[in-house]
């Protein structure tokens, strides 16, 4: 039978024979050129773990890793096993930890003899993301870190990491601690009604942007404002329009309760957040959220529309922009970057500056062709392609992996503006490491071949032949997956999956969010009107 050695993603070309040729051993030399010493400590660690022992650097085998700066293009490195010799060579320092991802594979399929093997690889887009929502269920900082080393393994680069929700605040602020205090904990979740709670502290956010570093991988915080912060509204209720007592959210679904964008507090608030922020996510990119904002409160609250006046704004929904761009000016001085989410992506709409996260393929064409035009970056994270959350019977296997990022009406010229694309874990229904497992593979593994892996050397057939490696690759992390049926559910089974997630509007607090909003309105237009 003719030898098969896989690798996810796809490298750009890879070839090997069946002659063997290297033999890792205890006594094998190792080398490593200053400036790979990330790849080094990955692949040293891999081999402890794996077979057991240290190299000792005796004998006739060697594993090189070097720096070769005739290769030009970021992140692409190449990895050559010849008679006695394992050398990887990259750019740059993530492309040699690159090299060491492929060789764990490797190693992983064939054990400690490797045949010749020749492998010249580079990534597709430069923005590599996976997201991870920590406010609707809390992830210890060791579950953190394993969503980190499974990043690594799929050569991804940037992790977003969703600090905030309704349903719970998890980033501690010392200085507005009630944040955490009161806002990381609801009484109740969505259908398991347990109560749950949560936080890291700056320590453990620190631990975790350090080791990400470790692994290649910049870290995104992100504080969604001004929708979805009742959390931090019940621990603040200054922080809402008419100063209102509210619980964490328990249920799921778009609130109208969001931060007062008239107060000047608010401002003052916010900008300290963030200020703790960049104290520990030092990698020059913030998340500032800004999606799903009804304007509800804001309509009929009397500091937003005396904000309007004094600021001269068109209308009630031009406070989005203006609160919007009012934090990216303060995040852009301290020397961040800024990302948000696409919502209200308008010509009018905030700084051209700041990155857009797209997630909503339905959005106005136009306004986010408008917006690239002039010369705004974005990242593809659409809904249908790459929500992991979503059930298989909606977002196939074959769906994730086949879907090409990017946006109807976008000419080539401005492609250029893509930097690449996120995959999203959000966790309403996602409470447990399990449950990750089950949504994210295997359609992590496709989608970190839209990712990494040019568009010419895609091919589902050969992914599909992949998935019993992939399976046990993901085994051996100790993480759950779907099984390939399960990934591409038909028939009924396809009904069923989707059926069992729209359960989700099924929940007395959509109805209760809907009484509740017709008491304010009710409440506080009659106070305008007296
Ligand atoms: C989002 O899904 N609201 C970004
Ligand atoms: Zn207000």
């Amino acid at each position: 039978m003719t030898m098969k050695i896989y690798i996810i993603p796809q490298p750009e070309g890879f070839t090997f024979s069946e002659k063997k040729a290297f033999k890792l051993t205890r006594l094998c030399e190792f080398f490593n050129q200053n400036g790979t010493e990330k790849a080094s400590e990955e692949l040293k660690e891999f081999i402890s773990d794996n077979f057991g022992f240290e190299l000792s650097g005796t004998g006739k085998e060697k594993i090189s890793l070097l720096i070769d700066e005739s290769l030009t293009e970021a992140e692409s490195y190449t990895l050559d096993v010849t008679e006695n010799l394992v050398e990887i060579k990259g750019a740059d320092e993530a492309g040699v930890f690159y090299g060491v991802q492929s060789l764990k594979q490797i190693f992983y399929q064939c054990g400690e003899e490797l045949p010749e093997i020749h492998i010249t690889d580079k990534p597709a887009y430069p923005y590599r993301g996976f997201m991870l929502d920590s406010g609707r269920y809390f992830f210890p900082k060791e579950d953190v870190k394993k969503f980190i080393d499974i990043m690594a393994l799929h050569k991804l680069n940037r992790f977003h990491w969703h600090l905030t929700e309704d349903q719970g605040w998890r980033a501690q602020m010392l200085d507005n601690i009630l944040l955490t205090e009161i806002g990381s904990y609801r009484s109740h979740t969505n259908f398991n009604n347990k109560p749950h709670g949560g936080y890291y502290t700056k320590e453990d956010m620190k631990e975790v942007v350090e080791y990400a570093h470790k692994k290649c991988i910049k870290v995104i915080p992100e504080i969604d404002t001004p929708g979805h912060t009742v959390s931090a509204i019940a621990a603040y209720p200054h922080l809402s329009c008419f100063d209102r007592n509210l619980s964490v959210a328990t249920h799921c679904g778009v609130k109208h309760d969001v931060v007062c964008a008239g107060k000047e507090s608010t401002y003052e608030f916010m900008f300290s957040v963030f200020d703790e922020l960049l104290e520990v996510f030092t990698d020059g990119l913030i998340h500032i959220g800004g999606d799903e904002v009804p304007t509800t409160r804001w309509k009929i609250c009397p500091h937003c529309q005396q904000r309007i006046k004094d600021e001269g704004l068109s209308c009630t929904e031009d406070l989005h922009p203006y609160y919007l761009s009012r934090l990216a000016e303060h995040i852009e001085a301290k020397g961040s970057k800024v990302i948000m989410w696409n919502d209200t992506v308008r010509d009018y709409m905030a700084k051209g500056s700041i990155v857009r996260q797209l997630w909503d393929e339905e959005m106005s064409e136009k306004d986010v062709v408008g917006q690239i035009n002039k010369g705004t970056e974005f990242i593809i994270s659409f809904v249908n392609a790459y929500y992991l959350d979503l059930p298989y019977g909606r977002t196939s296997l074959e769906k994730c992996y086949n879907y090409n990022p990017c946006y109807k009406g976008i000419s080539k010229e401005q492609e250029s503006k893509l930097l690449g694309v996120e995959a999203c874990l959000w966790t309403e229904f996602v409470p447990t490491m399990k449950k990750a497992g089950y949504q994210m593979f295997p359609r992590l593994g496709a989608y970190s071949e839209t990712a990494w892996t040019s568009k010419e050397n895609k091919s589902f057939d050969y992914f599909s032949e992949k998935l019993d490696f992939y399976e046990d690759l993901v085994s051996s992390l100790g993480m759950n997956y779907a099984t390939k049926k399960q990934s591409m559910p038909k028939g009924i089974k396809k009904l069923a999956s989707m059926l069992y997630w729209e359960r989700r509007q099924l929940c007395w607090q959509g109805l209760h969010n809907l009484i509740d909003n017709a008491s304010v309105e009710r409440k506080h237009k009659g106070e305008e009107n007296k």
